[in-house]
């Protein structure tokens, strides 16, 4: 048997391992007795059993990077062919949320500590990045983060606008997400800092973010899966989509054999109790995703965050006008619709009916969200225009960007005429 150690912050929660060629997860008793313990996710309830089978596997596998991403880094540290459970033995002191694993020596820091990140170092790293992955750039500390965009967790003063490298097992506080090395979806940083800006300014749950020029263009997200208590930074649990209803990172896109669907995503939510707000955040999750053209909008770009008290829809995230690169299909179907321009005024019903939301209040909602955007894009747009080092690229992307926003919101009021 080979086990990792769990950890919820400095809590031992259980334990990840692998004996009888399979796969297993168990709580640590205490978890479970004392107080303020939650669960891994809803297919582990709190109890003194070991779970086994392709459950345990697919929520481990969805912490860590998809694709080439998590090629480039296996190959990086060495670890080509490896299981996700040695890989995560690797990059997994800091991990999504509130988890870390850990070797059975190990434990996690009493003391947190960070390193100032040049933005000369950082600009380097940037520039190495098809050698060394930015994720595991950072030689002081371990983490993973999923997805298949480059990126990698620090410190970011909000005031002084310096980074911070963690040290050891201390915990980020910020995403960086350069643009992305693919060509066909450059420039991405402006993006989606200019459409986490619009959520914001339609009093959407989104997290504060910032466009640097490192000189590169970096776009920063504060991470809402951190809080801080007394100076120290703690984690809080969250789990996205796949997590949610048991799939690993391979299915989030309901065109492959739809496993996920915003249906199946809200039937789990309201297994799970959450509040009424958050079904109608959800709502306009998928509303705002139509509007803006997020072709990419899948179950790992939504999450949920779980603590003793139970389940709540995490902030908004990854929200960019994927359309502007050329993408016109769906990655979550809207009623029986895949792709943007097929989607009409039936698909909002069908959606709603699958749902159980009220279809007319939905329709209202959408339309209100509608005519709101153009007006906050436009403000907004004129302030990122005028702002320094913006390139032609990027000026480029947000003409296109608008055409998109105009031609989606003119059909979202055209579908809800009454
Ligand atoms: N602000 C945030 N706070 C906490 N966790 C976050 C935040 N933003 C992203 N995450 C977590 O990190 C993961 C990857 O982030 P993100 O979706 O932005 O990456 P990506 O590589 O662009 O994804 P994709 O593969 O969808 O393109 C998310 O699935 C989520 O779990
Ligand atoms: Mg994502």
């Amino acid at each position: 048997m080979i086990r990792l150690r769990v950890w919820a912050n400095v809590r031992p929660m259980g334990w990840f391992g692998h004996a009888a060629s399979d796969y297993f997860f168990e709580y640590d008793p205490q978890w479970i007795e004392q107080p303020g313990g939650f669960v891994l996710a809803p297919q582990f309830p709190l109890r003194t059993e070991r779970f086994v089978g392709a459950a345990v596997r697919t929520f481990f596998e969805n912490l860590l990077p998809e694709g080439e991403a998590l090629d480039d880094i296996v190959s990086a540290i060495h670890l080509r062919g490896a299981s996700s459970f040695e890989v995560l033995g690797r990059l997994g002191a800091e991990l999504p949320g509130v988890l870390s694993l850990l070797s059975e020596a190990e434990r996690p820091d009493s003391q947190q500590e960070y390193r100032n990140l040049a933005l000369t170092e950082l600009s380097r790293r940037l520039a190495d990045r098809a050698q060394v992955p930015l994720l595991v750039s950072n030689v002081n500390a371990t983490m993973s983060l999923a997805g298949a965009q480059d990126k990698i967790g620090l410190r970011f003063d909000k005031k002084s606008k310096r980074l911070s490298d963690s040290v050891g097992h201390s915990p980020t506080t910020h995403i960086l997400k350069p643009d992305t090395r693919q060509r066909r979806y450059q420039p991405s940083a402006i993006n989606e800092y200019a459409c986490m800006k619009l959520a914001r300014a339609l009093k959407l749950p989104v997290p504060d973010v910032w466009l640097l020029r490192v000189p590169e263009a970096s776009y920063v997200v504060e991470r809402y899966d951190r809080e801080s208590i007394a100076g120290n930074i703690v984690g809080l649990h969250q789990i996205d989509g796949c997590q949610l209803l048991g799939h690993g990172p391979g299915w989030k896109y309901q065109r492959m054999g739809g496993l996920v669907s915003i249906p199946k995503l809200v039937d789990a939510l309201r297994t799970l109790r959450v509040g009424g707000r958050d079904l109608l955040q959800l709502q306009r999750w998928v509303m705002f995703n139509y509007l803006i053209g997020n072709a990419d909008a899948h179950a790992k770009n939504l999450s949920v965050l779980i603590d003793e008290r139970g389940f709540q829809l995490a902030p908004f995230y990854d929200l960019l006008c994927v359309r502007a690169y050329g993408d016109t299909g769906l990655a979550l179907f809207i009623g029986d619709e895949e792709t943007f321009d097929t989607v009409g005024a039936h698909s909002w019903e069908a959606l709603s009916k699958d749902c159980g939301f009220n279809a007319s209040q939905l329709l209202v909602e959408f339309r209100r969200v509608a005519v709101a955007l153009l007006p906050a894009w436009d403000k907004l747009l004129t302030s990122l225009s005028k702002k320094r080092g913006v390139t032609e690229a990027e000026l480029q992307l947000l003409a296109r960007m608008t055409e998109i926003f105009k031609k989606h919101c003119a059909n979202a009021v055209s579908m809800t005429e009454r």
